[in-house]
């Protein structure tokens, strides 16, 4: 039988992830050093405010506010859970030069500068584990690292920020206003206590560009991800989709297009929108503070995860799963082997942005409730060219909706355009993707 081994641990950060994972390496250590024959020390935390009142189950001589003497001890691991892309950056480049591996919870870090830590981790013999990035406690990383590598990635889509989802399910389960939807999902802890990376759908483009990078093989520019919230959408919206056999996510969603028979045609379509999903999908039946991922490969076909995607324990539990991976060598061999980390993949070539980007829910208010707004509808349609699959008109008689069939987004809009200046409207259409399935 192999003997145990004890892994001496940097842990930069000791919030809610840091916490978290010292609960599982101090309080379940003996089972954890049975099933996998490692031990985890930890020889020294990073914090910002070393005054703070902490029950942590760490001795407090152990912490540090200065990143130089958190580096400075004997330690074989370094685990990145302070976020940020500032101390954070600098800290794991000084240990990856260090020749030292990495654990990272950072999406941040690794959508705007993962090309120079990968870079810097292959220049050092070092490896960077980073499975609690994309989607906290959901092992997404390293279905798209190990499990469906045999796979040709066509399209992934997710719900990939929890707090959205559990704004959206408060706002259509129990009627609360966005603001009040957000100020509920901070008292539960959902929310950052600024909780705009969230709502403005920025934390879902870090993830997005972090795992479509893996998935497509590309490396992709964290700005080139068309990106819109969850902070304008109303619940009309959200109930008239219901009625209509919809869920409304905000989704991320990556996909390949391909013109013409020649892969060297690729281009990618990468997107962070609110989006109607058929309830039919998986994805639609994803309510409060879950996470979930859809992924479609040439082999497999589709598969779906889904799960915690936040919280100390469910993201610790994926920080550790990465620790044991590192201390067993796993992620080294990945890491060393694989060509799929974005400083040796080219970069990514983006979907035109006048190219058809599929359907698309529009919806017109009326100033007044409408005998049949339907055919109100139907008469300012009537020479306009652009084909839809489906009309309805909301129980309260105020609101007609239509599903376009895949449209450009200009020629979208010059219909709506026209649409509206035929009709007596109080206040501007609105317009929301539909997923295709
Ligand atoms: N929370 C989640 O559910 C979740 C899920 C997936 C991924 N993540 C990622 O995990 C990382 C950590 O998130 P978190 O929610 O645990 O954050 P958090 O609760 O704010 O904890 C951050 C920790 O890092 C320390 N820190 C921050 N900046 C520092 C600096 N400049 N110098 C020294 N110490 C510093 C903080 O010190 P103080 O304690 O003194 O403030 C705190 O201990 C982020 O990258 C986040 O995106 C979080």
């Amino acid at each position: 039988m192999n003997r145990e081994r004890t892994i001496k641990v940097a842990l930069a950060g000791c919030g809610t992830v840091g916490s978290g994972v010292l609960d599982i390496v101090v309080n379940r250590a003996e089972s954890l050093a049975c099933r996998t024959g490692v031990r985890f020390q930890v020889v020294g935390g990073l914090v910002a405010d070393l005054s703070k009142k902490r029950s942590l189950p760490l001795d407090p001589h152990l912490l540090t506010d200065e990143p130089a003497a958190l580096l400075s001890r004997d330690y074989d691991l370094l685990v990145e859970v302070m976020g940020g892309t500032t101390t954070a950056r600098a800290v794991v480049l000084d240990a990856l030069r260090a020749g030292k591996p990495v654990v990272t919870a950072n999406k941040a870090l690794l959508a705007l500068h993962g090309a120079e830590v990968f870079r810097t981790a292959h220049a050092h013999s070092a490896c960077v584990a980073f499975e609690a990035s994309c989607a906290g406690g959901l092992p997404i990383v390293g279905a798209v690292l190990r499990g469906l590598q045999a796979n040709r990635i066509n399209q992934l889509v997710g719900i990939f920020n929890s707090t959205c989802n559990f704004v959206l399910t408060a706002m259509l389960d129990r009627g609360m206003t966005f603001a009040d939807a957000v100020a509920e999902a901070q008292r539960s802890g959902y929310a950052e206590a600024d909780p705009t990376l969230d709502v403005s759908g920025g934390d879902t483009a870090h993830k997005l560009t972090v795992l479509a990078s893996l998935a497509f093989a590309r490396n992709i520019e964290f700005s080139r991800i068309a990106m819109q919230g969850i902070d304008r959408l109303q619940l009309d919206d959200l109930r008239i989709a219901r009625e209509m056999g919809y869920a409304c996510k905000l989704l991320g969603i990556g996909r390949r297009v391909t013109n013409g028979p020649h892969a060297q045609n690729e281009r990618l379509h990468l997107a962070v929108r609110p989006t109607l999903v058929p309830n039919a999908h998986p994805l639609a039946a994803l309510t409060g503070a879950s996470s979930g991922l859809w992924v479609q490969g040439d082999a497999v076909g589709e598969t779906f995860y889904s799960g915690a995607g936040a919280g100390s324990l469910p993201t610790a539990s994926a920080v550790v799963a990465d620790m044991i991976e590192v201390a067993t060598g796993a992620t080294q061999a990945t890491f060393n082997s694989l060509r799929i980390f974005n400083d040796q993949t080219a970069p990514a070539e983006y979907v035109d942005p006048g190219a058809p980007e599929g359907p698309f829910y529009v919806r017109f208010t009326f100033d007044s409730p409408r005998q049949d707004a339907l055919s109100d509808l139907a008469r300012a349609l009537s020479d306009i060219p652009m084909r839809h699959e489906r009309s309805h008109a909301a129980s309260d008689r105020r609101h007609a909706v239509i599903i376009t069939a895949p449209i450009t987004c200009a020629e979208l809009d010059t219909a709506v355009r026209a649409i509206a200046s035929r009709l007596p409207l109080a206040g501007e259409p609105v317009v929301l993707p539909v997923l295709e399935v």
